[in-house]
């Protein structure tokens, strides 16, 4: 719209009268509460830490990381440069965690982690598709190489759900990847608030596993994986900290995996 000089410093001040009027309104208008000052028995606290986020093992190195190759579009860029913190993504993290006095915590997985093997020996991409990304989107098989793993060293006092791969069933990857991520927490272990062994089971039928896998095969496979994870991993010290049964909601609600 083309407005005559004038004519569009008329509106603009017209703007200005209503907004004023508006805030002198909302002024008088104001809900005023008054809060107990002290709790009532039976009331429930807030967990401190009760901001968390869920990332996309794809974009870990992303939100972690900063430079040139994580912004292009070509996922076999992305991940190279992570030596360099993203202060966006510090900065906003440190926000969150002096605002509640805990922190934040992170649960990195999903479909992508899923399907992902971890090869520490991929050591100039983060993360490499080996099957064609455009039909299996985020089924498309990943290698994660060491450079997705510095991803954790730009970020302290973050509480970590870690998700292990369990689509491809590959234990003996699942340890070495979960071992190497402990490693690289600042605090280890403290950092750890639970391992989660594979994301969405209910899909896996007909995609990664035959049409009559259900909810007791995968208990037996998680069992597997929970048991050697704890009996490899020296630095978990024998603790069981797992998250467990993170079914899709897309799945038939009356079907076997209701829970
Ligand atoms: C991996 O993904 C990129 C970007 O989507 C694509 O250009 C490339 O062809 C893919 N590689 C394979 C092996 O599918
Ligand atoms: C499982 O992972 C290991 C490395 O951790 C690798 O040597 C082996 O080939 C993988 N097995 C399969 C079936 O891909
Ligand atoms: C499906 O896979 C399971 C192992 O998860 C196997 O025991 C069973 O025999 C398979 N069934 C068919 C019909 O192939
Ligand atoms: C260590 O992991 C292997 C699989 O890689 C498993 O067979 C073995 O039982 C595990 N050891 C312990 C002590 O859990």
């Amino acid at each position: 719209m083309h407005l005559h000089p004038c004519l569009s410093c008329i509106f603009l001040s017209l703007a200005a009268v209503t907004q004023q009027n508006v805030l002198a309104a909302d002024a008088a208008a104001a809900i005023r509460i008054s809060p107990q000052p002290s709790a009532p028995d039976d009331a429930k606290s807030v967990e401190q830490g009760f901001v968390g986020f869920g990332i996309e093992m794809k974009s870990f190195p992303q939100y972690a990381g900063s430079s040139f190759y994580l912004t292009t579009s070509n996922d076999n860029d992305a991940g190279k440069g992570i030596e360099h913190a993203n202060e966006f993504s510090k900065n906003l993290l440190s926000t969150f965690t002096s605002k509640t006095g805990a922190p934040v915590h992170i649960r990195i997985g999903g479909t992508s982690m899923d399907n992902s093997k971890f090869d520490p020996t991929q050591t100039n991409q983060a993360t490499k598709n080996t099957t064609d990304s455009s039909k299996n989107r985020l089924h498309t098989k990943i290698t994660i190489g060491a450079p997705w793993i510095e991803s954790f060293k730009h970020w302290d006092n973050v509480l970590y759900t870690l998700q292990v791969p369990l689509a491809r069933k590959n234990l003996s990857n699942a340890i070495e990847f979960a071992r190497a991520c402990i490693d690289a927490m600042p605090n280890h272990v403290q950092d750890l608030e639970a391992i989660e062994i594979g994301n969405e089971p209910n899909l896996y039928p007909r995609i990664d596993r035959n049409d009559s896998y259900g909810p007791v095969n995968y208990a037996r496979e998680w069992d597997r994986f929970a048991g050697a994870i704890v009996g490899n991993i020296s630095r978990l010290n024998g603790k069981e900290w797992f998250q467990a049964m993170t079914f899709s909601s897309e799945v038939d609600p009356n079907g076997p995996w209701t829970v």
